[in-house]
């Protein structure tokens, strides 16, 4: 569906703009203070997951003008175009159905006239024959031996989004498999994964919904040539090396037996498909009926995005105070920070997701926007960035909005570990809201036996100005439901951004230049030429990069 009128140009957005002028000096330290219900008043549920949302800069005022500018923008109607099949990866001219691939309804989707669930469910099938296989141990090694490791290769959404999941889920893995994930184009990475393992007992999954991507590609290759020196005939490459493609020609091309590869479809994008077939190498972890509990978890949250009102829509309200903060108050980057050890590869995942997606600036219609997009995603598991960059957040000249992310309950609940953990983030919280005057900075300091007169002196510097706003997200323990749930979220609260701000969050054209100058490059580095046909800078690196092998 077509992109809806000027953004800066809506009504909405210039009521936003004068009510900005009017708050953007006002503490949300008073706003606690008048209003003991500010954290009911701001806080939603769905899906099993909690959002308190009362630590932002934002008046009831605030939600009323941004949810007026969802429907100025016509939201709703984009929302139901992207469930229904609707082409709106208009550059690619085809739909974002991810959504398709955990429909629990008995709805069915669409696409050129075809319901695709059949397809998908067939899949599901599949994938779940395959796990039992190897999980019982049914389909073994050229050896006979059991598999005990299993390679994943990929890149991208081929790699963060089950990598992701894998980690937050290890407390459900089956301890006699370990999963290893292969994405960099980097001989380090691959020896160190390889030099571990042993081919009778290894399983290879390529996951490449191109199959051209060039680090895939590569390292798949390597793999395979491993696996040949190192005891494996032509004749077992079937049972050692499976792919997950939407190529099945190249795919077997490649030598993947035809039964052996799971499809793609190119209506899911790379760094949606951790629902699709991607997800094989969570799904031998875990076991399929925790994938299922996965899937299951992003339905509800599926279900919630498509029928919530406005008001109380959890990635809607996540996606417009993060236009709030882009879009007025000038703000260009978001933390992502969980207090969960297995949540540790969340930034990383929601990096490509975000980034990605509304990295862009020009619109769906091929207009350059007036606006700021998507923000630079950043972050990393707590504590340990407490003890690192929560400096700038409490301190620094900019300042990025903060999503803490929570399980109430351990998986290990040992001593009062749990506890200190979630000290620790409401604390950062409370601190980022709340700040230090710098009376109170004073007061603290001849309270610790200072002068007055040096105390005045010190006190600038440990003056917090507080003010900065965070999400928190939490919710009772992290299940595959749960994680499933949290991983749409981010994904609504993504497209939901896109939509507002008109732009294609489906497609991914700016890689590509990246990749189309990689192949020319390497064909220098390998050449004994001199080049001279790049930029000043590349030729020089060229010329560096020749000078320096036999070092
Ligand atoms: O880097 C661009 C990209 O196309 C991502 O969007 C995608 O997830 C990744 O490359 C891997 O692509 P493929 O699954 O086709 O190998």
């Amino acid at each position: 569906m077509a992109v809806t009128g000027s953004l800066t140009q809506s009504e909405s957005w210039k009521l936003l703009q004068q009510h900005y002028a009017g708050l953007k000096d006002q503490h949300m330290r008073d706003w606690f203070a008048a209003d003991p219900y500010r954290f009911e008043r701001f806080h939603l549920q769905a899906a099993g997951l909690n959002l308190d949302y009362s630590k932002n800069r934002i008046t009831e005022e605030t939600m009323r003008l941004l949810v007026q500018l969802a429907h100025e923008r016509e939201l709703p109607l984009h929302i139901d175009s992207m469930f229904s099949g609707e082409a709106i990866n208009r550059s690619e001219k085809r739909p974002a159905l991810h959504t398709a691939l955990r429909n629990f309804s008995d709805r069915p989707v669409l696409v050129n006239g075809q319901d695709i669930m059949p397809e998908i469910k067939d899949t599901v099938h599949r994938m779940e024959e395959f796990c039992w296989k190897i999980r019982r141990n049914q389909w073994r090694g050229y050896t006979n031996k059991a598999f005990t490791d299993v390679v994943s290769i990929g890149i991208g959404g081929s790699f963060l989004g089950p990598k992701l999941a894998s980690g937050a889920l290890k407390p459900y893995w089956d301890s006699r498999l370990t999963i290893h994930y292969l994405a960099n184009i980097d001989g380090s990475h691959i020896t160190e994964i390889l030099k571990r393992l042993d081919p009778a007992t290894t399983l290879f999954i390529i996951q490449s919904k191109s199959f051209s991507t060039q680090e895939t590609l590569k390292n798949a290759m390597a793999c395979r040539q491993w696996f040949l020196d190192n005891g494996g005939n032509e004749s077992d490459l079937a049972k050692h090396f499976t792919a997950v493609s939407s190529n099945v020609e190249k795919a077997v091309e490649f030598g993947i037996a035809e039964e052996n590869i799971f499809p793609m479809w190119d209506w899911v994008g790379g760094r949606y498909s951790l629902w699709s077939a991607i997800g094989l190498p969570l799904a031998l972890a875990i076991g399929i009926d925790n994938f299922r509990d996965l899937l299951r978890g992003a339905f509800e949250m599926d279900e919630h995005f498509r029928t919530a009102p406005l008001e109380q829509n959890m990635p809607v309200i996540m996606a417009l105070l993060g236009v709030w903060y882009v879009n007025f108050f000038g703000v260009n980057s978001h933390a992502i920070l969980p207090y969960d050890h297995y949540l540790r590869t969340l930034p990383a995942h929601l990096q490509q997701l975000d980034m990605e997606s509304n990295g862009k600036s020009v619109t769906a219609d091929g207009y350059q926007v007036d606006y700021q997009t998507g923000p630079i995603i950043w972050g990393g598991v707590g504590t340990n960035g407490q003890h690192a960059f929560h400096q700038l957040l409490h301190q620094g000249t900019h300042f990025s909005p903060c999503d803490f992310i929570m399980p109430m309950c351990s998986h290990n609940p040992i001593d009062n570990f749990h506890a200190m953990l979630v000290s620790n983030c409401l604390s950062q919280s409370q601190a980022l809201l709340q700040g230090k005057s710098e009376e109170e900075a004073i007061e603290e300091l001849i309270a610790a036996g200072m002068s007055k007169a040096e105390a005045i002196v010190l006190a600038p510097q440990k003056v917090i100005p507080g003010n900065r706003p965070s999400n928190t997200l939490y919710y009772p323990k992290s299940k595959p439901q749960t994680i499933g749930a949290l991983i749409a979220l981010y994904e609504h609260k993504v497209a939901a951004q896109g939509m507002l701000w008109g732009v294609n969050s489906f497609d991914q054209w700016g890689v590509e230049l990246g990749k189309q100058l990689g192949n020319k490059v390497l064909e220098a580095l390998e050449s004994q030429r001199i080049p001279q046909h790049f930029d000043g800078s590349t030729n020089g690196l060229v010329r560096a990069y020749q000078q320096m092998q036999d070092m």
